[in-house]
């Protein structure tokens, strides 16, 4: 078996952790689940959430991952010999090929929309842009081809390594991808008529609020920060012990929630102003963004920019998915990593084809009510992740000793938090999350 690879800088690491955070799921996913779950309401939720649960679980999930070093399959097997922890790895592995399936042909769709901004093709005729988007997303080959190549470039990458390629470049696009989302922001609040969406972002309807929109929130901020499938664990497993994984995980959840945020703010004044519905759903970006850059000077500059940096978001956020597929093949199947990223290029294809011709063709096909892109998307989200990260603080807070816990937690005690942080970190994953977890998912499900 070849060396395992491992991270090389903490800076590195951070990186790495926050590429894989940062992506669809903040500038896509985000808007429309706020604007399918009645708005600020949604959002309030959504905050409590990341900071009272989530953290629990990335530093659960990730020291797991570091103390296995080895992939979601194989790791939990080593950390549980001859017991049925194994199945969590299964869990993982499964939700992992489901997400990437359609993450894949929002990829697609991304690259279309860097090549139209390209050819200059946003106009600012509602209808038009409203069109685009439907036509694109219901034609067979267009987003087939497109999804394809994302899939390729991914598995491109992955094979080149991910230290050399996505660490150097991630450090100059994250910051302009930010840069960007603010200034659409800036100009989407100073529109004409867009304070009904202010209002709608952070003006609170609790009214609107259902056990559903609970486990809709936990299923985002799973989504958004890329934990309880694998993704943390596997990249876990590739980081030394001197690490401080407290301070990694919160970084990357502070930057993936300023993110997703002002994402919010980018997207809804926008929706209000030009009069499109927020509970609109997946298009609601593809739609919202070519309006804005068709009226605002130099837009459609800025729309070659930011549909370019929204595709570097969405591909540093694949290769994390598709590694932990690909370090499952080559440690268990023992395959070399190019014939792992072949085969896995291949699977993910055939999946998301079907993800992709449910917009059109295929939408005919439900599945309890839902077409397969959607049955992806929720089941991943909102069943399988919460069942990941369920998993993940039971391990750790009941199955670890707490000395190990704890000595996971401080890196063998090089970081030396607080007694009562120590101890909080302790109760949140062995009560806290559990309980709170379970709870939502139980009464958002039935
Ligand atoms: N978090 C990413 C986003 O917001 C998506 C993602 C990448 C992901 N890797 C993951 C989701 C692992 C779940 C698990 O776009």
């Amino acid at each position: 078996m070849e060396n395992r690879d491992s991270f090389v800088s903490s800076l590195g690491i951070l990186l790495a952790m926050a590429g894989s955070a940062v992506g669809l799921g903040n500038l896509w996913r985000f808007p429309y689940m706020v604007g399918t779950n009645g708005g600020a309401a949604f959002i309030i939720i959504y905050l409590l959430i990341v900071a009272v649960l989530a953290l629990p679980i990335m530093y659960s999930e990730f020291i797991l991952g570091r103390k296995a070093q080895s992939n979601i399959i194989g790791g939990f097997r080593k950390l549980a010999p001859g017991t049925r922890w194994g199945f969590v790895g299964v869990i993982c592995l499964l939700c992992t090929v489901m997400i990437i399936s359609f993450y894949s042909v929002v990829g697609g769709w991304t690259i279309d929309y860097l090549l139209k901004s390209l050819t200059l093709s946003f106009t600012s005729s509602d209808a038009e842009i409203d069109s685009m988007f439907t036509d694109l997303v219901s034609s067979v080959w267009q987003p087939l081809i497109y999804m394809f190549i994302f899939i390729v470039v991914t598995g491109c990458i992955l094979l080149a390594g991910v230290k050399d390629g996505i660490e150097k470049y991630s450090k100059i696009l994250m910051p302009l991808l930010f840069v960007m989302v603010i200034i659409i922001a800036v100009h989407s609040v100073t529109l004409p008529n867009s304070g009904g969406g202010v209002e709608f972002l952070f003006k609170p309807d609790f009214s609107l609020v259902t056990a559903a929109t609970f486990l809709d929130a936990l299923g985002q901020a799973f989504f958004s920060l890329s934990i309880g499938a694998g993704m943390v664990f596997t990249y876990g497993s590739y980081v030394k012990r001197k690490e401080n994984i407290v301070s990694l995980s919160a970084q990357t959840a502070i930057m993936d929630t300023l993110f997703a945020v002002i994402a919010g703010v980018a997207i809804m004044p926008a929706v209000f102003a030009f009069g499109i519905s927020p509970s609109e759903g997946p298009g609601l970006v593809f739609v919202t963004l070519p309006y804005i850059f068709a009226q605002i000077p130099y837009g459609s500059i800025l729309a070659i920019l930011f549909f370019f940096v929204l595709f570097i978001a969405a591909i540093t956020s694949s290769i994390s998915l598709l590694e932990v597929i690909v370090a499952y093949m080559i440690e268990e199947w023992k395959l070399s990593r190019k014939t792992s990223v072949i085969i896995s290029v291949i699977v993910i294809t055939i999946l998301g084809s079907f993800c992709s011709l449910s917009q059109g063709v295929m939408s005919d096909v439900l599945i309890m009510g839902s077409n397969i892109f959607d049955v992806f998307d929720i089941t991943s989200a909102n069943i399988l992740m919460p069942l990941g990260a369920l998993s993940f603080v039971l391990f750790a807070g009941w199955k670890l000793k707490k000395e190990d816990f704890m000595n996971e937690i401080s890196s063998d005690g090089i970081y030396k938090f607080c007694p009562s942080f120590r101890l909080f970190i302790y109760w949140s994953v062995k009560y806290l999350a559990p309980i709170t977890v379970s709870v939502i998912m139980i009464s958002g499900l039935f």
